[in-house]
């Protein structure tokens, strides 16, 4: 079986402290995922301040990302043929849909939509309030015409059944 690596992007929504491990990353690894995981500054921070960076770190070889690189540097990750962008907040897929990339994850994910070789799954995770701002459904109008997938859900709604979707859409098979 060819690796499964999935580029895991994160933005500060709700819930992340709690849910990203548990209902997306160990699941995840439990599947044979290989994950490529890259924070917002913002998911990052939240992230350190819970406590749940080295537990996210303990799932996967590659560094858990956040800022970019150094020009010398090499590359942290693997390019990644499937991205899933979860949770994905209002600010965060305005900048995607506008093609801004002044952090690592927008910087990520603006690539892989622009690459019609790599799939993108969004699960967009915004209140009624953000939903109701004009950009919003053009942001994921647009996106969706790039060819993104997107998976739209309620707050409460479980991460884990994205991991399905990630699989059908990158044609893995069940191990
Ligand atoms: C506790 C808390 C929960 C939040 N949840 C969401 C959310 O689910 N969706 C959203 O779009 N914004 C949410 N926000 C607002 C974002 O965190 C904020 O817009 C931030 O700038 C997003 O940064 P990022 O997109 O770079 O990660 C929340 C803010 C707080 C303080």
């Amino acid at each position: 079986m060819s690796e499964r690596l999935l580029g895991l992007v994160v933005a500060a929504g709700g819930g992340i402290d709690r849910r990203l491990a548990a209902e997306l990353a160990e699941p995840a690894r439990d599947r044979g995922i290989r994950l490529a995981i890259t924070l917002t500054p913002t998911a990052h921070r939240w992230l350190a301040s819970a406590g749940q960076l080295d537990r996210l770190a303990a799932l996967t070889d590659l560094p858990v990302r956040s800022a970019s690189r150094l020009p010398g540097e090499p590359r942290p990750h693997p390019d990644p043929a499937v991205f899933l962008f979860a949770p994905a907040t209002a600010n965060s897929l305005a900048k995607l849909a506008l093609g801004i990339a002044d952090n690592q994850a927008l910087t990520v994910l603006g690539q892989a939509v622009g690459d019609p070789a790599v799939t993108v799954l969004v699960r967009p995770q915004a209140d009624d309030a953000q939903r109701g701002h004009p950009a919003f459904t053009v942001n994921l109008a647009t996106l969706r015409e790039a060819g993104v997938l997107v998976s739209d859900a309620t707050w409460t709604d479980a991460w884990t059944p994205l991991l399905d979707e990630v699989a059908a859409a990158a044609g893995w098979t069940a191990p």
